[in-house]
């Protein structure tokens, strides 16, 4: 460039026009120079070449060439696209004889920028698809190889090595899980029907011995010299009467009905339900004394104070634990003579039977063992309490299978084990492992039966609402609260009443239109705690009663009776709303089954936040009972609340309350049972191969070998 600088400046010089064209043609043979033009020292161009472009002005560049010794250079975009710009002073003796301008074309640039960008994107794609093709391979030749092997062992081949501990799990578990889903896609909702089906599919047919304190049904006879049947208050019997008339079998309970041994056979034995025989009734009898120490000493002033957060202090005895462990053996060896096989199915119900499941497991070694606690579990600060914490927990161990309401009480159970005894958790599993042998902890939140008969069997809404407002004298559109309960200080009955005094003094309107009723069964009044409330409760009735009473009204009735099941739901049929103020509850079922009698999808239901309950119906106005008023303010909601938005939360309850009945409750439960019968053939098998070498502690390993439950 230097010499065509030269070569231009004498040309320049020479006024050689002719010269500067020749010069400024040869540059542009680069084909990386487009164009040149000289510019005259006034701003004129005095030669172009062909491509120079017409946007191009001389004067633009002719000021800063003049202040500067060196050239500019800068890049401008024209419409042909970017091109960049050479302006070059020429110069004699520091006299500006004009400026040359290049013009380099930048085209090159873009596409060398273009095609690399595209060898790049060729490049990435040839080397994912390369990538992807290598994984793809792998993979299924991966995946052949396991399902190839895999298959061959579901369909009964010899287990390779590496597959030996999982194959037959999975071949067992496909079956049941195939089954299981078949029947639940041809039955949908859970049914006694498809209960009974689990016992004939899973557990070969197998008829049920359950141990529960209280019996379905109890004969008592009445001052007219009759013999009455009553069906007691109990959410256990409410829960598992229609599960056994599903399943059939023995229901093995204290016989402790004035008549009942009137009604038995010779061995103390009775079909039940009396008009529609499904299942038998076997009868424990037990001494006063006996009575006095199991039932109401240990069971009920000791586990029952210990287990509710109901602030009444739990009473241990030396002489009651004695008569709990008596009696225990009693029904445990009740339920081995009821035994027909060596692997019996038997259902071990609530803290009356602690020390049961141990018990039977000795004499029954082979025995599937499922024990439910109908009542919450203490953490383990508070079970510690207990004198005989240990033998408790030994006791229930010895159960295949230890149900609770909710996770939480699982924890506090689990924690317990944990600090008491010499055993291991499986957290994977909920599962305790203790002398090679596993006991699952799970939770099992129970129900009631759906369809329910005392439901569908009831009298039509306005017949129930006419009647009960008959009954009690009241107009025909009165407003009615009601509870229903056992009299028991964990329901907060007292705290109830408070409430509806608290809504009288908040609302005068109230007055003389809205009764609260409450039905009350008295319970365990042998213990003197039950006495004095019952005392308190009816005094605490009579204050608010006098306190708002007018001619011909009343607002609280206290019906301290005991009301069969029709009567009940006559009332739950006829109420405004249904108020549960448990301060502590596992479940608690007359929440369920205020839901299950409003079939007119209206009523409102008021739950303690401190009832297991609450955490499944959650579309009930959850209250703290505690807090009067906080409850006084929810009646007063209920009271008022429109029909639409009743309905829409009965309804939402309702759908609930059907799809998780007792029966999926009993069949989940049996379910869990199977699955651990078939694991536990199937270790028994691997036991029998391995004891001669296996330590204590592999056997331990073996038994969880197969993977979770
Ligand atoms: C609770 C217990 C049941 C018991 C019921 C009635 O629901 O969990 O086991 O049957 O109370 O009490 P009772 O002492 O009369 O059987």
């Amino acid at each position: 460039m230097h010499g065509a600088r030269r070569n231009l400046t004498a040309a320049w010089q020479a006024k050689d026009l002719g010269q500067i064209r020749e010069i400024l043609s040869e540059l542009t043979r680069d084909d990386r120079l487009l164009a040149a033009a000289a510019c005259g020292a006034s701003g004129e161009i005095a030669v172009e070449t062909e491509e120079f472009p017409a946007q191009l002005a001389c004067a633009a560049q002719l000021p800063r060439a003049q202040t500067q010794s060196g050239p500019i250079r800068e890049m401008v975009t024209l419409p042909t696209g970017r091109v960049h710009l050479t302006a070059l002073p020429l110069r004699h003796d520091d006299q500006m004889l004009g400026v040359i301008l290049l013009i380099h074309d930048l085209s090159f640039l873009d596409r060398r920028e273009g095609a690399s960008q595209r060898f790049l994107f060729i490049a990435f794609a040839l080397l994912s698809i390369a990538a992807s093709l290598l994984t793809l391979l792998l993979t299924r030749g991966l995946w052949r190889r396991w399902t190839n092997t895999l298959r061959a062992q579901l369909q009964g081949g010899e287990p390779e090595a590496d597959f030996a501990p999982v194959a037959a799990d999975v071949r067992a578990l496909v079956g049941q899980l195939v089954r299981e889903r078949e029947r639940g896609q041809q039955e949908g909702r859970w049914s006694p029907q498809r209960l009974r089906g689990v016992l004939t599919e899973h557990l070969q047919g197998e008829r049920v011995l359950l141990v529960a304190n209280r019996e379905p049904y109890i004969h008592n006879r009445t001052a007219s010299g009759s013999v009455q049947i009553l069906h007691p208050a109990s959410g256990l019997v409410t829960a598992l009467e229609p599960v056994m008339r599903a399943c059939s079998g023995v229901w093995i309970a204290h016989g402790s009905g004035s008549a009942d041994r009137e009604t038995v056979d010779a061995k103390n034995r009775l079909q039940v339900p009396p008009n529609d025989p499904a299942y038998w009734l076997r009868r424990v009898w037990l001494s006063e004394a006996e009575e006095q120490g199991y039932y109401y000493g240990f069971a009920n002033e000791g586990l029952w104070p210990l287990c509710h957060l109901a602030h009444n202090r739990p009473e241990f005895r030396d002489s009651d634990f004695a008569a709990y462990r008596e009696v225990n053996q009693r029904f445990a060896d009740a339920v081995c003579d009821e035994a027909e096989c060596e692997d019996p199915i038997v259902l071990v119900q609530d803290y009356h039977f602690a020390l049961a499941p141990a018990m039977i497991r000795r004499r029954l070694p082979r025995a599937t063992l499922i024990t439910f606690w109908h009542i919450p579990w203490p953490n383990a600060e508070r079970f510690g309490i207990c004198p005989w914490h240990r033998e408790i927990l030994s006791g229930l161990l010895g159960s295949s299978i230890v149900g609770f309401h909710t996770q939480a009480h699982c924890n506090n159970f689990l924690e317990a084990v944990d600090r008491f005894l010499e055993a291991r958790l499986d957290r994977e599993n909920d599962a305790v492992i203790r002398q090679a042998k596993a006991t699952l902890v799970r939770p099992y939140p129970i129900s009631i039966a759906w369809p329910n008969p005392w439901a569908t069997q009831a009298p039509s809404i306005a017949e129930c609402r006419a009647s009960v407002r008959a009954e009690l004298g009241l107009a025909p559109d009165a407003l009615l609260g009601v509870g229903v309960d056992r009299i028991d200080y964990t329901k907060g009955i007292e705290e109830r009443l408070l409430a509806v005094e608290a809504l009288l003094e908040a609302h005068p309107e109230l007055v003389g239109r809205f009764v609260f009723v409450q039905l009350g069964a008295p319970s365990r009044t042998v213990i003197p705690r039950y006495r004095t409330l019952n005392d308190r409760l009816l005094e605490l009735a009579e204050r608010i009663n006098q306190r708002f009473r007018r001619p011909q009204y009343q607002p609280i009735v206290f019906a301290r009776a005991h009301h069969e099941p029709p009567t009940v739901f006559r009332y739950y049929r006829a109420a405004e709303f249904c108020y549960v103020s448990s301060l502590h509850d596992g479940m608690n079922l007359v929440a369920k089954e205020f839901v299950a009698a409003r079939d007119d999808e209206q009523g409102v239901l008021l739950l303690s936040q401190f009832a297991g309950a609450a955490q499944e119906l959650t579309n009930a106005l959850i209250v703290n009972p505690y807090d009067i008023r906080q409850t006084c303010a929810a009646m007063h909601n209920a009271l008022l609340m429109p029909s639409d938005l009743q309905r829409e939360r009965m309804r939402s309850l309702r759908a609930l309350v059907a799809e998780f009945n007792v029966y999926r409750w009993a069949g989940r439960m049996l379910l869990d049972a199977a699955r651990l019968r078939e694991r536990e053939r199937l270790n028994q098998r691997l036991r029998q191969r391995e004891t001669s070498e296996a330590s204590e502690s592999s056997r331990d390993a073996l038994l969880w070998a197969q993977g979770p439950l």
